[in-house]
Parts: C-alpha cells; structure tokens; sequence
C-alpha cells in the first residue's frame, strides 16, 4: 500500500478529486464507490463542483453504496444515503439507475445484500473507492474479526457504536450495519484509503506497521495491488 502524505485537508480532497475524475475520463462507465461518514464530505463538494465546471460527461458512471446503517434510510440526516445524496448527488443530475445504494430499512436485510450483490456483478465490479477508516480500523462496516465475503450484516463493534453520535441530530439506538465484504472491496480496481486529523493518526499508525490482519480490518488492503493511503499532515502526527 503506497502511502502519501498531503500538506492539509484541502489538499488531500483535491488530489483525490483528480483521481475520481481522471478514472471518469478514462472509463466513463466506471463504477465509483465513495464512504459515508465526515472524511469525504470536502471530495464529495469538489467532485461535484468539478464535475460540473469542467463540464466531465458523468451521465454513464454508477454510484455504488459502501454501507449503511440498519433501521436508518434517507429520511435520517447523518445515514449514508442522506450525506451522500445531500452532498453530492443531490448535486448533479443523476438518473435513478446510477445511485445504486443500500435500504437500511429493507424488511428483508439478506434479499437487500442480494441485490446489491447482483447489481456489481452485472456493473462487472467496481471500478475505483474512496475509503475512509474508523477509529478501530474498520472499512465500511467490515468490523475487527468479522470476516466477510460479499455484501453483509454486522452487528457494530462497541467503538463504532460509541463514536456514531457525531453523525445525527437525535440520538438513535443501532446496532448494525449493512455493507460490502472484503471480497467486493478487494476486487475493486483501485482504491483510494483517506483519512484526515489528528484523531486518526494512531490508527493510521497501527495500519502502517501491523501485518494484514482481520484484527484491523485496514490492514487487508496491504494485500491489494492498487490501493493508496492517502493522508494529511495530522493524521500522521501521533497524538501525546
Ligand atoms: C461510512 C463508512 C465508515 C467510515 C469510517 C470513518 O460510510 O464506511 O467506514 O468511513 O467510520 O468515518 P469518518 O469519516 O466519519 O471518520
């Protein structure tokens, strides 16, 4: 996993940025995963913004969901859906074919996973992902010791549960997730791993110098051939 540090936030969103738009350039039918969550919310404005100024053909490119949280949909601020849609696809003028996303509120969750499964297999897999990393290293909601294949339920780790407050305005009782597994994440093409802040920085550190383990899920893109972290200056920085 190569790894590349940038001055600051700005920086890291805008190199990232060049990378979603160059695979679109180059495959305009790429399929594009992007996470939820606050790390991506500068890449999903400078996609957009870009996407529109430079005037990039994106009408044949799909949006593929990471995960989502299960109980919630787009009627919840802070779930995937609603921070995706808000801040980007809500943006751009998208047909309803090319925001692939999972329901969180499905009645059957595993027939849910089904059909995602089926709608990457028929894209032919995903092009290119933008990750982000939570504090105990998980990658969707691939959670520490949880081994996936294709997309799956996961009952979320304590850490997860503990640091979930930051995404809503009410406080909500949830105890699982609904994501793609390891399998579809190691298939993708290319793979684009960000984290921003000091609050990262053990984390990414525990990344860099552990060996590929199940344990910190971030760690099995070491055995990806195309994958990148990409940093800011304080993510690197270990916290005293
Ligand atoms: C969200 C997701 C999670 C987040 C991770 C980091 O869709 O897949 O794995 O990427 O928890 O979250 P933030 O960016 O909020 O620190």
């Amino acid at each position: 996993m190569k790894e590349n540090i940038l001055n600051n936030y700005e920086q890291l969103c805008s190199v990232i940025t060049d990378e979603i738009i160059e695979q679109i350039k180059y495959k305009p039918k790429s399929v594009i995963t992007i996470a939820g969550g606050q790390t991506p919310t500068g890449v999903y404005k400078m996609l957009s913004e870009r996407l529109i100024s430079e005037q990039v053909d994106y009408s044949k490119i799909t949006f593929v969901s990471l995960d989502e949280w299960v109980g919630l949909d787009i009627n919840t601020n802070g779930s995937c859906i609603e921070t995706l849609s808000s801040h980007l696809f809500n943006n751009l003028n998208l047909n309803e074919d090319q925001i692939v996303f999972f329901n969180g509120v499905a009645t059957n969750l595993t027939a849910e996973c089904n059909r995602i499964d089926n709608i990457i297999a028929k894209l032919g897999g995903i092009d290119f992902m933008v990750l982000g990393i939570g504090m105990n290293g998980h990658l969707g909601f691939n959670e520490p010791n949880i081994i996936t294949e294709n997309s799956s339920i996961v009952s979320l780790a304590e850490k997860t549960k503990e640091v979930m407050t930051k995404y809503f305005d009410k406080q909500i009782e949830l105890t699982h997730g609904i994501t793609l597994g390891y399998k579809q994440i190691m298939e993708t093409n290319k793979i684009i791993l960000m984290a921003s802040g000091a609050k990262k920085s053990k984390i990414i550190e525990q990344t860099i110098k552990s060996e590929a383990s199940y344990d910190i899920p971030s760690t099995i893109l070491k055995k990806h051939s195309n994958c990148q972290l990409l940093i800011d200056k304080d993510a690197k920085e270990v916290e005293a």
